[in-house]
């Protein structure tokens, strides 16, 4: 692989002895090398009193945890590591980034660290000479609410451009994910119904089996709506809703994106439930009253020509009764002569983890009965393949290559906050529920028409 003018000559990862360093990005990186996307140095930096031998070994222990060792990609992913060890405070860690740096002149900085980092390496980076023709890569989560949001993006604009700041949502680097835009505007026949005329209601479920899985500290921080609704599941649904974009580009893209979020009004505290898993209190580094959500279900609308009049139900949670993210679009009832047949609506579901699937539910009459009607789905699925990108894969990929379609844009990450803000300032009531069920009683007052469709993981 050459390294032409667009690409990054080095990479630079901030949170090197990390957590999300030794679960992501390394597996992110061997895989890179493998398929041979990554051939400049990469310069992990950490605090954490570590020699390069002591990276590589963590590296390697990362890999033999989390997907597996590559013997030989490993190998020339330890040619490619250098290590600088140092306190993100001082001018001393920056002075030897620009040493080892060496000759690279479009270096890209990921910032796998938290927020409260990110404007002394920013600042450091700037002062040290190591920004010019850079590019910056960030975690989310991009602040905790507009406020904040907006101070980070000031800080980051200070030293950056937008085109060279990538702002990490993985969830777009999920091939399901990623391909939504595929599925809806690649197939014409989707394209009639999809709109207020036929479309009764939309639910995203993103269930989680587990815990907060040690995170508890980190989880008293955001909870629920701000872990993952206000970035990963707004975006599923800006893939649903979001108009064809007029090109293919990364900004037309983005644009429409925007648009989705622009025409949706700020949450209305009535339409946010909020849970709590029983026990979550006990976990490590979580406040004995603590009234964080582990569980939220909300219901937006879109005030949008397409969507005006449909709500658009999300839903997330810890601790669920299985883990699996799944759309339903659920279609009106058909003005029909077959009044005296219990029908069901008919749906598209799309399933994003663990497997994908992309089904249309219909009625179909019981070859056994036929006054019956039976639900019956035409169905096409898959199953993850070996050869898949991974998420961090992906981002981090097209970060080095300056591909920004997959990234989170200023504008849109302030629009997130301004849906959200509101009704998490309002403080609302948070309910307890139990383990292995579907959230508290209380969901029932944001729930579709029909009922919310909780995922069955044999189908
Ligand atoms: C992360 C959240 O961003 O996404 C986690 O912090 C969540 O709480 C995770 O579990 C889900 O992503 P994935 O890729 O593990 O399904």
């Amino acid at each position: 692989m050459s390294v032409n003018a667009t690409h990054s000559d080095t990479l630079v990862f901030f949170g090197a002895t990390g957590d999300l360093a030794y679960k992501k990005i390394f597996p992110a990186l061997q895989a890179m090398v493998k398929r041979g996307t990554l051939n400049v140095p990469v310069i992990g930096v950490a605090k954490a009193g570590w020699n390069l031998d002591q990276l590589k070994a963590r590296a390697k222990d990362s890999l033999e945890t989390h997907g597996g060792l590559d013997p030989a990609a490993f190998d020339r992913l330890c040619q490619l590591l250098h290590y600088v060890d140092g306190d993100y405070n001082e001018a001393a860690t920056f002075e030897a980034l620009r040493r080892e740096l060496g000759s690279a002149e479009r270096p890209a900085h990921y910032l796998a660290i938290p927020p409260a980092a990110f404007g002394a390496v920013v600042e450091q980076l700037s002062r040290t000479s190591c920004t010019e023709k850079a590019r910056v890569i960030i975690e989310k989560p991009f602040g905790r609410d507009l406020a904040s949001a907006r101070t980070l993006n000031q800080i980051l604009l200070k030293t950056f451009d937008e085109k060279s700041i990538f702002r990490i949502d993985h969830y777009l680097g999920k091939q399901p994910v990623h391909s939504m835009l595929f599925f809806r505007f690649a197939n014409s026949m989707l394209e009639p119904f999809w709109n207020r005329t036929h479309v009764e209601s939309v639910q995203i479920t993103m269930a989680e089996e587990f815990g907060v899985q040690g995170r508890g500290g980190f989880y008293e921080q955001v909870g629920t709506v701000r872990d993952v609704v206000q970035n990963h599941l707004f975006q599923v649904l800006a893939n649903l809703a979001m108009e064809p974009p007029i090109r293919t580009d990364s900004e037309s893209i983005r644009d429409e994106k925007v648009k989705v979020l622009k025409a949706i009004p700020p949450l209305d505290a009535k339409n946010l439930i909020r849970g709590q898993f029983k026990s979550y209190r006990n976990e490590p580094g979580v406040a004995p009253h603590s009234t964080v959500e582990t569980f939220a279900a909300l219901k937006l609308h879109i005030d949008s020509w397409r969507w005006r009049g449909v709500p658009f139900y999300i839903r997330a949670g810890k601790c669920l009764a299985v883990t699996c993210t799944e759309i339903q679009i659920r279609l009106r009832q058909p003005p029909t002569m077959y009044k005296h047949y219990d029908l069901a609506s008919n749906y598209v579901r799309l399933r994003i983890s663990p497997d994908v699937v992309l089904a249309l539910g219909f009625n179909i009459t019981s070859p056994v009965r036929e006054s019956v009607s039976e639900s019956s789905e035409l169905l096409a699925s898959r199953h993850p393949c070996a050869q898949e990108m991974d998420a961090y894969e992906r981002v981090l990929s097209d970060a080095m290559v300056g591909d920004a379609t997959l990234f989170a844009r200023e504008d849109y990450v302030e629009e997130a906050w301004r849906i959200v803000d509101p009704a998490l300032k309002a403080a609302t009531p948070v309910y307890e529920y139990e383990p292995r069920t579907w959230g508290p009683t209380e969901v029932e007052r944001v729930t579709p028409t029909g009922g919310w469709q909780n995922p069955l993981l044999s189908s």
